[in-house]
């Protein structure tokens, strides 16, 4: 299928659907200047996850994952939402049932205006406390090393899900639900290789909903979906519309 009968076919399902929900990773904001975690420039090529993403990497040195996170803030902080978000805010404002659940951490979403959004892997712009759990908004760049919560005096660390933790149940079963309750799927620019956020577009599919990939390449998804159209998200996305 050529890419403009790809788009016309992906259209021609959001034109008559009532509920769709729409899962993003970190292709998303690649288009903002924000580098992805996987391929050729991800940053899991040049940083070593274990050492800066898991509960004991931040046991052992809360400085180095903090030093870590103070860089994305600021690498994060110069960037602003591209076309896709904007197209995804468009889509909410369409779309009677609709849902977005994000990977990204970023907070480009909500910046460009997306409200009905769960951030399953939380907010680089949230800290929570290690002693009383308490999470505040924080957008301090750089945030001062280490940082104390202001309820507790404990050490707060960024309100993230790392590697080897749950994420938040509500989130993931209002997602869940989401998934289960669509029409037309679109998944956009996620390598689709963490879980549970790679179980949402097949059980999307087997609930009968009508799932479209857009990434730049294909990815282990491309196979079992409807639809999978390559190219770049703030190209493809505002085409959807
Ligand atoms: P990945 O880095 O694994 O995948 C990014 C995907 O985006 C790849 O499939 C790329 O081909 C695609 N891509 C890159 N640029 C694109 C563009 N301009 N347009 C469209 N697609 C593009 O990122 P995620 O799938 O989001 O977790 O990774 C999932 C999770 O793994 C992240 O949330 C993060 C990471 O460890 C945490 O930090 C908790």
């Amino acid at each position: 299928m050529t890419l403009e009968a790809s788009l016309r076919e992906a259209r021609a399902r959001l034109t008559h659907a009532r509920a769709v929900t729409v899962l993003t990773g970190a292709g998303v904001s690649a288009d903002s200047g924000i580098p992805t975690f996987r391929g050729a420039d991800g940053l899991w090529r040049n940083y070593r996850a274990e050492d800066l993403a898991t509960p004991d990497a931040f046991q052992r040195d809360p400085t180095l994952v903090w030093r870590w996170y103070n860089w994305r803030r600021e690498l994060i902080a110069a960037t602003h939402p591209n076309k896709a978000h904007d197209a995804i805010v468009e889509m909410e404002r369409r779309y009677e049932g609709f849902w977005l659940i994000t990977q990204n951490v970023d907070g480009l979403h909500p910046a460009a205006g997306s409200r009905k959004l769960s951030e399953l892997h939380g907010n680089i712009w949230k800290v929570r406390c290690t002693a009383c759990g308490q999470v505040v908004e924080n957008r301090d760049v750089p945030i001062a090393i280490l940082p104390m919560c202001r309820h507790c005096g404990g050490l707060l660390r960024p309100h993230i899900v790392w590697f080897g933790e749950a994420l938040d149940e509500r989130d993931l079963d209002r997602s869940r639900d989401a998934a289960q309750s669509c029409e037309v799927m679109l998944i956009i620019g996620t390598s689709g290789v963490v879980y549970p956020a790679a179980s949402l577009a097949p059980l999307a599919r087997a609930s009968g909903a009508f799932v479209v990939e857009i990434n730049l390449d294909p990815t282990p998804a491309s196979g079992q979906v409807n639809l999978s159209i390559q190219g770049r998200a703030s190209d493809l996305t505002p085409r959807l519309l």
